[in-house]
């Protein structure tokens, strides 16, 4: 359930009029529902409360939506953030995010970084091959401490879904095999720079089967139970994001509740581990759109039919890399008769095409759509191609709406270059 909905024949976030922000902020805009990111995360984590895990950590994925406000909003409802680089974990602080609720992930963490994220006491390093545990522990001796490190195993499940967004099989880059965490996990526990908490997996993400989960979950269960069979202490056990969202031509993903009901059933038992979960996705996709308004219509003699759009694959490269699927809703209720359309921006790639051949309303020059379920990985993937200033976000709580990231002007946008001193 999200809270953008048509009311008096106009879209809505919360109780504000989308055609209200795209007049006064303009477009291209991402909107985020404050209630949608709340109820989101809320579901998510009652769920798997209810099946039965005690104080599970839901990890926030930042990736999939950097904005501070976003992170705040989670975070005021205790949420965690699973972080990838310095950048992500500095975002989360700066949200409020408690560095006991931050998890550091990623498969090529720089020294610097370590470095950062253990100084700043982060609750755990997920550790995703060798080389990468050899350098914690060179930082950490360095600072002369015990690092908290998590293994990332890869469970080698095919789990569906893009292979660009697939991590889950032996091919990937992610994570080390379950004979190789066994070894270093029990290396790492001799280590005196080195505190080996526990294990985690990441199989990929939009993932709409519960089969893939459940193999890899059982196959953690099992990791768990061998290294504590060593004598290995595991007190933590991270099971990942992935879980996919409706969008509209897919096939429903499982719920919350039925995920977690699967987890429940996986774990039962397992009482004296810290569960850790890392959702993006599911919570911040539905909870935005992205706004844009027509340029113009362009007709081709041979008759294809092309709505070019104020934004651009530079504002969601989604259908661009991953042939995603968005729909697309005018603002405001119209008359026109919906015609198959290929809805294009402005940018000089044959990529930057959104949809082809959608049935679409005709709508004319000014009139603005929305881009649904673009809260996740949308903004936070944007970039200036094309010299098109960076996409501008904007947060609505009931009535009420911020500007969370505003649009850079044009002399901000070349401000850091420096011509160099020879031209
Ligand atoms: N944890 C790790 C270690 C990850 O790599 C990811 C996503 C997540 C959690 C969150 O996964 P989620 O719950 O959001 O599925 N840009 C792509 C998605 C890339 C996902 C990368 N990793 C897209 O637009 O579809």
């Amino acid at each position: 359930m999200n809270h953008f909905e048509v009311r008096g024949g106009e879209l809505h976030c919360e109780d504000v009029p989308l055609s209200r922000i795209a007049a006064e902020v303009g477009t291209p805009v991402y909107v985020y529902s404050s209630a949608t990111l709340e109820r989101h995360y809320t579901v998510f984590r009652d769920a798997l409360v209810e099946a039965g895990l005690v104080d599970p950590l839901v990890a926030y994925a930042v990736k999939a939506n950097s904005n501070v406000s976003v992170l705040k909003v989670l975070g005021n409802l205790g949420a965690g953030a699973d972080t990838v680089s310095e950048g992500e974990i500095r975002r989360a602080l700066a949200a409020g995010i408690p560095p006991e609720r931050i998890v550091f992930s990623g498969v090529g963490k720089t020294a610097r970084e370590i470095e950062f994220a253990l100084t700043v006491g982060v609750s755990e390093i997920n550790v995703e091959s060798e080389p990468e545990m050899k350098l914690i522990a060179q930082v950490a001796e360095r600072l002369a401490l015990r690092a908290p490190i998590v293994f990332r195993v890869n469970p080698d499940v095919e789990a569906g879904g893009h292979a660009k967004i697939a991590t889950g099989k032996a091919e990937n880059k992610f994570g080390v095999s379950f004979a190789e965490a066994a070894r270093l996990y029990a290396n790492a526990s001799n280590h005196p720079h080195l505190n080996p908490l526990g294990v985690a997996c990441h199989i990929g993400s939009q993932i709409t089967d519960m089969a893939p989960f459940e193999a890899a979950f059982r196959k953690m269960r099992g990791l768990v139970e061998s290294l504590r069979a060593e004598g290995l202490s595991v007190e933590r056990l991270d099971l990942g994001g992935g879980l996919g969202v409706p969008y509209f031509n897919q096939p429903d993903p499982p719920s919350p509740q039925a995920y977690a009901t699967m987890v429940g059933e996986v774990v039962k038992g397992m009482d004296d581990i810290r569960f850790a979960f890392e959702p993006g996705r599911v919570i911040a996709a539905n909870a935005g759109v992205l706004l844009a308004s027509v340029i113009h219509l362009h007709e081709r003699p041979e008759g294809r039919k092309f709505l070019v759009l104020d934004a651009a694959m530079n504002d969601l490269i989604r259908p661009a890399m991953y042939e995603a699927f968005h729909d697309i809703r005018p603002v405001q209720a119209t008359d026109a008769v919906p015609v198959a359309l290929d809805v294009v921006g402005p940018v000089c790639e044959t990529g930057d095409t959104f949809t082809r051949e959608r049935l679409l309303p005709l709508l004319g020059p000014g009139e603005v759509v929305a881009f649904m379920s673009a809260g996740a990985y949308g903004a936070a993937m944007a970039s200036e191609y094309n010299s098109r200033p960076l996409v501008p976000e904007v947060l609505v709580s009931g009535d009420r709406y911020a500007v969370i990231r505003r649009r850079p002007t044009y002399e901000e946008m070349l401000a850091d270059e420096t011509p160099a001193e020879w031209l």
